[in-house]
């Protein structure tokens, strides 16, 4: 077994696999930030980096950015791409495990294997046992989501500059969602003020603090309140399947939803790693889309950059 590689400096990226946003050091964040945003500024710069090299894109839980701006990022950057969507198409429907599965996509050499999965702690397992390739974790059911909360810290960044001492307010469904998880480890090594504003039986308290975060209680029931001090409002999708009967319908009811009201005149930018739930009462109202402070499409669209990022500093750009 390979231990996945830790990053502290720009070699270490270089076909390296992205499993755990707790591989990266404040160093190798900063050496990410920055390529994204000269990315950013002029992409062409990068347009041949993966000339001549293949990504499998293998997506077997539901995505709509992560898959196509991953794929994207990789076009862009002069890359070929063989996607996988699902897994009604595939030999596992004939009872293959998922681990052969793995193996025999790892046996056709690609450069790049993307991965997410309903299934917790399954691109580590790729990595460390096929560790010829490089693979990158899109999503690990509850686990973590790297990439995105890369994206999100390179908002962060575009929007504030200094991170340390800005106060973010995690709004939702702490427990479920692997976003917050991941971003929250990342703020905290930029001295990041976070609270957690979330109904009693969805917060990750113990989980949280055992990651060494200072884990601040807000309470869902006075957001009004709970966002006056707020510099970003982060809202979280709730996981109605994973709820008691009581928060699931406060959720479908709109009781805990945030709207023009509950904004009040607060500045704060309102951040969220979409999708919004538009089977219920939105947990964002719609109307907040066209709200100047609503900054969770350009935080989206921000994942191309973020992401060709990374692929240019793993393939040792
Ligand atoms: N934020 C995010 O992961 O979105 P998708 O599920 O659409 O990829």
């Amino acid at each position: 077994m390979v231990e996945i590689r830790k990053i502290n400096s720009k070699k270490d990226f270089k076909s390296n696999s992205l499993v755990s946003i707790e591989q990266f050091s404040v160093k190798a964040l900063d050496i990410f930030l920055k390529r994204a945003g000269n990315i950013k500024k002029n992409p062409k710069k990068y347009s041949g980096v993966a000339e001549g090299k293949v990504l499998y894109s293998i997506f077997w839980a539901n995505s709509t950015r992560t898959r196509v701006s991953t794929e994207t990022a990789w076009l862009k950057m002069g890359g070929k791409i063989v996607t996988v969507v699902g897994t009604q198409d595939s030999s596992i429907q004939k009872g293959e495990t998922l681990e052969h599965t793995l193996q025999m996509y790892a046996g056709y050499q690609p450069d790049f294997i993307a991965l997410r999965t309903h299934i917790p702690f399954i691109p580590g397992f790729a990595a460390e046992n096929f560790p010829q390739i490089s693979w990158i974790n899109c999503g690990d059911g509850s686990n973590e989501h790297p990439t995105q909360a890369l994206l999100d810290l390179f908002t962060l960044k575009q929007r504030f500059g200094e991170l340390k001492g800005l106060k973010i307010g995690f709004v939702g469904d702490i427990k479920h969602g692997r976003t917050v998880k991941s971003l929250a480890k990342l703020l905290k090594l930029y001295e990041v003020k976070m609270k957690f504003i979330a109904p009693a039986s969805l917060h990750a308290q113990e989980e949280l603090s055992e990651q060494g975060i200072d884990y601040q209680v807000g309470k869902i029931e006075n957001l009004k309140k709970e966002i006056l001090d707020l510099d970003v409002i982060y809202s979280t999708r709730p996981q109605l399947e994973r709820m008691d009967k009581e928060d699931k319908q406060k959720y479908q009811n709109g009781v805990y939803q945030i709207d023009k009201k509950t904004l009040g005149k607060t500045k704060a930018l309102i951040m969220s790693p979409l999708p919004i739930d538009s089977k219920i009462k939105p947990e964002i109202h719609p109307a907040i889309d066209k709200d100047p402070r609503a900054i969770y499409f350009e935080q989206a669209a921000n994942g191309l950059w973020a992401r060709m990022s990374i692929f240019s500093l793993l393939i040792g750009e």
